[in-house]
Formats: structure tokens, sequence, C-alpha cells
């Protein structure tokens, strides 16, 4: 939690700077108002004594009358000669100015100066006669009070910094915290998930999911739900092919061994292990092609190919395979030259009408058509087979998908990689691949590809097969 103590501490911190710039502002101000009260009020004694002074006839000064006791009765005032000499005071008896430097000012001056208990503040004022310069006056009145005042304003201001930043910092850590706590579970379940190895665990979703914490919790459920997703697929894709090399290695083995009792090469079993073993080449030459057109790295021979012109030689050698078993037609063909692998382009044709021919049986009809549509060239392989049922249907382009039929009725024939091949070899060409098809009635392969310039083919990066993985 070393980001709640940060955040909190960065909170107090903050709450104490605004208050204490705050609190000098505060004082500065108070102080200001409270000297000018005191130095008002002493101009106005000032006034009063100056009022009730006459001057003698030897350019001195005296007070005015008889009361000179009562002079300024209640403030704090010395008045000086020209001589220094202390003319007057009050209380009487002072030997020393009030203000030192004040004396020696030419005109009226305030100052504050350390008296014994606390500070004074002291206004000088130079007396003068039409004769001259008469003498000084200094009045001095405590600060004592102001300074009681202030240093209260500054206890109460210190104490409520103090009471506030408490405060913040409490409310700030209650905040922060609660604020974090989605992320220590976050946290929490990440390393449990680490720990058992077990990728079907999500993190609840606490609160509101507009949140951060709740946007960070969605996509980690989602990289947990894709992940998930990637290991099962891996995991079944090694079960498939384990199950796929131990037929021919079995048969190869057997027919191997029989070989070996016998002590001779039999003409049937060496057959029978050539066949395995052109079985096992082709898997793992289908397996190498789909796992570079997954991650996005297969080589790709692009150049302008022709595409009516591999559909006639697909469709020439469907015919030889065919013989009379079925009708072969050949529906539409456009002329189109496109941008693509030519090799790669005419495996998916033979994946496609291959499976037309081989699914459909004996006396059914296998239309293959090439169109320009637009900007697209679009190739449909359509056949008046069995159909392929609906619960098939989202799968068959997956890896080693064979449906149930075709499974028991031709078995050991086909991996189930033919329509993957296809459906990897078109994205990589930047096209789509769809399929409908009605049970009983027939199916039919659309392929639709981007008729590209050479330069915009060139410059399309590989897919990032990742995403949409069959
Ligand atoms: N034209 C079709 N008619 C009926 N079912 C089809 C047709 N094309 C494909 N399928 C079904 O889709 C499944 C997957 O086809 P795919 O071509 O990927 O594999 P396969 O033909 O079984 O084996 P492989 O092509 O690797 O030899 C087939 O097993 C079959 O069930
Ligand atoms: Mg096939």
């Amino acid at each position: 939690m070393l980001l709640q103590k940060r955040l909190t501490l960065l909170y107090t911190t903050l709450a104490g700077g605004v208050l204490m710039l705050f609190g000098s502002l505060v004082y500065g101000l108070v102080s200001v108002v409270l000297l000018n009260q005191v130095d008002a009020s002493m101009t106005q004694s000032a006034d009063q004594i100056i009022a009730q002074l006459r001057i003698t006839s030897s350019n001195h000064l005296a007070p005015r009358t008889s009361t000179a006791v009562q002079l300024g009765e209640g403030i704090l005032f010395q008045v000086w000669g020209n001589d220094r000499q202390l003319q007057f005071s009050r209380p009487p008896g002072q030997q020393q100015p009030l203000d030192e430097s004040g004396m020696r000012s030419g005109r009226p001056i305030f100052n504050t100066v350390e008296a014994a208990k606390s500070r004074m503040r002291v206004l000088s004022v130079p007396l003068k006669t039409e004769r001259g310069p008469a003498g000084i006056l200094q009045v001095g009145e405590n600060l004592e009070l102001v300074d009681v005042a202030l240093s209260a304003l500054l206890s109460a201001q210190v104490a409520l910094a103090i009471l506030a930043m408490a405060l913040t910092g409490l409310m700030a850590w209650i905040a922060t915290g609660r604020a974090l706590a989605p992320l220590a579970t976050v946290t929490k379940v990440a390393t449990q998930i680490t720990k058992a190895d077990d990728l079907s665990r999500r993190i609840p979703l606490a609160g509101e999911t507009s949140g951060e914490v709740g946007q960070l919790i969605l996509a980690f459920n989602d990289t947990l739900e894709r992940l998930e997703q990637l290991f099962t697929t891996q995991r079944r894709f090694m079960a498939d092919v384990s199950h796929e090399l131990r037929t021919p290695l079995t048969v190869i083995k057997g027919n191997v061994g029989l070989m070996r009792r016998m002590g001779e090469s039999d003409e049937e079993s060496m057959a029978s292990i050539e066949m395995e073993v052109d079985r096992l080449s082709r898997l793992v030459g289908d397996l190498l092609l789909l796992a570079q057109a997954e991650s996005g790295r297969l080589p790709l021979d692009m150049a302008p190919v022709e595409l009516d012109t591999i559909l006639l030689e697909v469709f020439q050698q469907m015919r030889v395979l065919t013989g009379e078993r079925l009708q072969l037609k050949l529906s539409e063909i456009d002329q189109i030259q496109l941008i693509g692998d030519r090799d790669r382009l005419k495996q998916v044709m033979l994946n496609l009408a291959g499976n037309a021919i081989q699914y459909t049986p004996a006396g059914g009809i296998v239309t293959l058509s090439l169109r320009k549509n637009g900007e697209q060239a679009q190739l449909i392989v359509s056949d008046s087979g069995p159909g392929i049922p609906a619960q098939d249907l989202p799968h068959i382009f997956e890896r080693f998908y064979r449906g149930e039929k075709s499974r028991k009725r031709n078995p050991g024939t086909g991996f189930g990689l033919g329509l993957s091949i296809a459906y990897w070899i078109v994205r990589n060409h930047g096209g789509t691949i769809d399929v409908s098809s009605q049970e009983g009635k027939g199916t039919t392969f659309s392929v639709l590809l981007p008729i590209r310039k050479l330069e915009a083919a060139l410059q399309t990066q590989p897919v990032n097969l990742q995403k949409g993985q069959k």
C-alpha cells in the first residue's frame, strides 16, 4: 500500500501548505491593522499634548497651564529640549529617550522598540516654533495587548492547521484505501491464478464498471478469457496431432514387425508403409503451413495471378478424379487478374473442390464458378451433396474438425485441416471465406478476394491472426 501512504502524505502536505499560506496572510493583515490602530491613537495623543504646550521666552517648551500634571493623562510621553534635556515626562523621572533613533529623525516617525516586558510603539515628533527647533516629543504605547492578540491568533492558527491536516490525512487515508481496495483484490486473485495455474478464475467485479478500477478488472478478465481459450486450443491441438500421428505410426510399426517375422519384404506391407508415410508427410506439411499462416508468417509469393487460368487447371485436374462418378461443371468464368500467391490460391480451390467431390455421393453435381464482383473476385464451389449439419457449420474451419459423418464414413482419410488451411490462405490474401449449407440439399462455399494492385498488396502487413483464431 505504498500508493495509499504516498497519496495521504501528498494530501496532508498540500493541506498544510495551503493553510500555512493562508495563515501567514491573515496574521500579517491583522498585525498591520492593529498597528495602524495604535498609530492612529498615538497621533491623536501627540496632537493633544502639542496643543497644551507653550514656548517660554528662551524658546523652551513647558506645559501651558498649571494643570501640567494632568497633561496627557494616561499616556506615556517625553518632551525633550534642544539640548537633549528632558523637559518633562509622564511618568516623571525618566532618563533615557523612549526611542533613541527617533531622537535624530527630522520628521515625525513611528518605531517599534523592545521595552522591558514587551514591545513598545514610539512616535517621535520634532517640535518647531517661529524661532526654530524647540525639541522633540516622544509618545509611547505598550504593544502588550497587540502581542497577546497576535500570539493568540498564531496559536489558534497552528492548532487549526494541525487539526485540519490530521483530518485531511485521515480522510485521504480512508478514501484512497477504499479506492485502492479493489486493486488489492486484483493483485490477490492474479497471484492465486498464477500459483494455482487456474485460468478459469475471474476477478469479481464489485461496484460500478465505469470506474478506472472497474475497467481494469474487465480488461484483465478479458485477457484471462483469451488466455484460457488459447490454452484450451493449444491443448486440444496437441491431443489432435498426437492422435493423428499415432495411427500411421502404428500401421508402419505393424507392417515392419510383420516383415521382420516373415524375414522378407512383402509388397503389400511396403505399399501400406509408403501410404502411411505419405499421409504423415502431408500432415506435417499441412501443420507447418497452418502454423505459419496463423502466426501471420506464411511466406507468400505475391505476383500477378490469373484466377480463371488456375480455376481451369483445377477443373481439369478434378475432372480426371471424378470420372463418371459425378457431374463436374464450370458454370461461369470471368477473366480476373489479381495479386496473390499462385500455388496457395490453387490450394484453396483444390481443397474446396476436393471436399465437394469427396463428400458428394455418386450421381451428384459439383459446380465451380468465378465471377468479378466490383473490386472483388468471387469463387463459388457448390455441390448437391449431403450438406453440413447445423451443429458442425460453426466449426468446420477449425483445425482437425471433421464432421461426424465424414469421420465415420471415411476413417483415416482426411485430417480435418483442409478448410483451416483454405481459411488462413484467404485471410492472408485479405479475403473472406463463407459457407452456406442445407442438410440433404448441398453446400456452397464462397471465397471473396480483393482485386488489389501490386503495390497495395505488398504494403499490406501480414494479418494478425491471433484474434480470429479458428
Ligand atoms: N462440401 C462439403 N459437403 C459436406 N461436408 C463438408 C464439405 N466440405 C467440408 N465438409 C465437412 O467439413 C469437415 C472439414 O473439412 P476439411 O476439408 O477441413 O477436412 P477433411 O476434408 O475432413 O480433411 P482434409 O481436408 O484435411 O483431408 C469435413 O470433415 C466435412 O465433415
Ligand atoms: Mg478436405
